[in-house]
């Protein structure tokens, strides 16, 4: 007998709850059942709730590897691909999955382009407890994140700058912007086919032909533990083989924020210390351990080392900041208002819990609650003293920067508990900011 629901005519929601009761059952999705259900959401036939429940049972099932796949590409699929074969040169980008006071792609995008890559970066504003590539860059006058495809394409194109860091077009797999959103809201984020599904598909659109991944792992990461780092590490290492782009993925640590900085122009001034050849060791160290990694990706043989050490990354940085309107000597917005939080003992500090960072700057004004709320420039925590130094009663901490002072009582009491110092002369080993790496 014909179900009640095909004869009618509401074919759309019989087969989209046929498509979750697959998953929900712990079956295997077929190719068509994935096309479907996702180019469905994408044109509003499948219901939010509809995508929202099979997005749960995908979080308790699972997908297989060639489910995975066929996700990414319908994903894919929703949108249009970015080309960008003809620049003469090789392109590749570098994703991080995201953690507290990683400014990496500030240095890291000039320092490649002038290695002799074309660096297509599409980033992410901030949410929650981790800080946004495009808000820190906003900090910069006249920087604009919004550019047209051709424009992008002009840029990188250009063999005096060749690096781009914008916002990614409303066109770039949409159903995955849709997708993200409704997860946000359902409890369905840690999904890990879900997660590298997501951030694959933006980049396999985006038309890099190479690309790094930078998983975190840690407090201050998605990923907490070493194992669920790795699988998603894997996952995404293996779209990307299966789609063609030269992937490899980097595992490093997110325990302690990185550098001395947490927040948007703070950490643009320290990126800048960084192309000038000074900066924190461990922000110089993961530049340049991903900037390797990009250039042999790239098929190129070079040492980022040198280019960074002449000033060669220092003229990119300035010309690809000019080339989306900003000034790269202007001044860097400053907070109005600024307080200190100091060792309430002599001792070592042997811990600083990156996640008690993030919030403490976003709490100040330097992150977002919502989508689209605004940002304070120059909010954020500037960090003195990390894991391993000596501390002495009084010794400042942190310095809070904020528009809104209201914040540095609460935020002042969440750092203290941020922060272990032990008695003096206690060993604190310092733990490899690189862990392990992943090829497909
Ligand atoms: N970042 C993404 O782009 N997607 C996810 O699912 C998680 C993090």
């Amino acid at each position: 007998m014909t179900p009640l629901r095909a004869t009618l005519g509401t074919v759309t929601a019989l087969d989209a709850v046929s498509v979750i009761a697959t998953k929900r059952d712990g079956g295997e999705l077929s190719d068509s059942q994935i096309d479907w259900v996702v180019a469905g959401f994408t044109r509003g036939a499948v219901a939010d709730e509809q995508m929202a429940a099979l997005a749960m049972a995908i979080v308790l099932r699972g997908m297989t590897r060639r489910e995975t796949a066929r996700w990414t590409a319908a994903m894919i699929a929703s949108g249009s691909r970015m080309q960008f074969s003809g620049l003469g040169r090789p392109t590749v980008d570098k994703h991080s999955t995201g953690g507290v006071g990683d400014k990496i792609t500030l240095p890291l995008a000039p320092l490649v382009a002038a290695c002799g890559a074309a660096v297509p970066q599409l980033s992410g504003r901030g949410l929650g407890h981790t800080g946004g590539t495009l808000d820190k860059l906003e900090s910069i006058a006249g920087w604009q994140a919004d550019l047209t495809g051709d424009r992008m394409r002009e840029i990188l194109a250009d063999p005096e700058t060749g690096a781009v860091v914008c916002a990614a077009g409303a066109d770039l797999a949409p159903a995955d912007k849709r997708l993200y959103a409704l997860r946000d809201v359902t409890g369905t984020v840690e999904s890990v086919p879900l997660i590298a599904s997501s951030i694959m598909s933006k980049k396999i659109a985006e038309g890099t032909s190479g690309l790094v991944l930078d998983v975190k792992v840690g407090a201050g990461a998605f990923m907490k533990s070493l194992d669920s780092a790795r699988e998603l590490a894997t996952a995404m290492v293996e779209l990307g083989a299966d789609a063609g782009v030269r992937t490899v993925a980097v595992l490093t640590a997110m325990d302690t924020p990185l550098g001395r900085s947490a927040g948007n122009a703070l950490e643009v001034a320290e990126s800048v210390r960084v192309l000038e050849g000074g900066g924190p060791a461990d922000v110089v160290e993961l530049t340049l351990a991903l900037a390797r990694e990009m250039v042999a990706v790239a098929g190129l043989d070079i040492d980022p080392a040198d280019v960074l050490a002449d000033g060669r990354a220092m003229d990119r940085w300035r010309r690809m900041i000019r080339a989306q309107g900003g000034d790269p000597d202007a001044p860097l917005p400053k907070a109005k208002h600024t307080e200190v939080v100091r060792a309430d003992r002599d001792g070592v500090l042997t811990r600083m819990d990156a996640m008690g960072v993030g919030l403490a700057a976003w709490r100040l004004g330097a992150g977002r609650a919502r989508q689209g709320d605004p940002v304070q420039a120059g909010a954020g925590v500037e960090i003195h003293a990390k894991p391993g130094d000596p501390v002495t009663k009084n010794t400042p901490l942190f310095t809070l920067h904020t528009d809104t002072p209201h914040t540095f009582p609460t935020v002042t009491n969440s750092l203290t508990t941020a922060v272990t110092i032990a008695p003096p002369q206690t060993p604190t080993p310092t733990p490899p900011l690189i862990l392990e790496r992943l090829t497909p």
